[in-house]
């Protein structure tokens, strides 16, 4: 079942073990596809993307990134729970528009996560990662800059999205091992027409 737009916004949360059921090549080149549509600062679309799926290679690109700092290591996937395919979005130098390119990369890569909710993929967008050695492990040109990775499989674990207290930001582990991820209320974020005036 297709998911509606604002519920899969509601319901994505950074998922860190996985289910070992494969995602179909068809699947993953639809969130390259959904990636391919998002915004791009004067249209240059200087995004590139390497689907890693084999099993090699994902063990290499594993070993690269870091998961969960405010909880590390009890999110750093376990053997049998990691993730089962990875995006690596790339940006083409010679296609960048400078201060952009990381704002057209975060604009493609939501548009994955979001793909990737709508169905029922859990995923986890990686910025903490060895740039050079994943350079290496998948024989990226230096005209390329790695940006970011995005982690993807069937979600084993169901974060929970809460109101955090106190502007505490930090996501914890409760008891049953759920991860709690506090988010700011919007009468935090949120100014009515002049700064400082409140939504209520
Ligand atoms: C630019 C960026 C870099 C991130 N890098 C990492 C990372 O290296 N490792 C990780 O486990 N999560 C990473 N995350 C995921 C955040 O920790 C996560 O989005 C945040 O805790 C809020 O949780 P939510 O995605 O469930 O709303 C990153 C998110 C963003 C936007």
């Amino acid at each position: 079942m297709v998911m509606d737009v604002s519920e899969a916004i509601k319901r994505r949360r950074s998922v860190r073990r996985f289910r070992q059921e494969e995602i179909s090549r068809e699947i993953l080149l639809e969130l390259i596809g959904a990636a391919r549509c998002a915004p791009s600062a004067a249209n240059r679309q200087p995004l590139e993307f390497v689907i890693v799926d084999s099993e090699k290679l994902k063990a290499k690109v594993f070993a690269q990134l870091a998961w969960a700092g405010y909880v590390r290591p009890r999110r750093d996937p376990p053997a049998g729970k990691r993730p089962v395919a990875y995006i690596i979005v790339l940006i083409n130098k010679e296609r960048a528009l400078a201060d952009f390119d990381p704002v057209d990369a975060a604009a493609a890569i939501e548009n994955i996560l979001l793909a990737a909710q709508g169905n029922q993929i859990g995923s986890c967008w990686l910025g903490s990662i060895k740039r050079e050695k994943i350079r290496e492990i998948l024989e990226i040109p230096d005209t390329y800059k790695i940006d970011s990775v995005v982690a993807l499989g069937y979600p084993d674990e169901q974060p929970v999205m809460e109101d955090c207290k106190d502007e505490n930001i930090e996501y914890y582990l409760d008891d049953k091992d759920v991860l709690h991820v506090p988010k700011r209320p919007l009468q935090s974020i949120t100014h009515l027409n002049k700064f400082g005036l409140p939504i209520d």
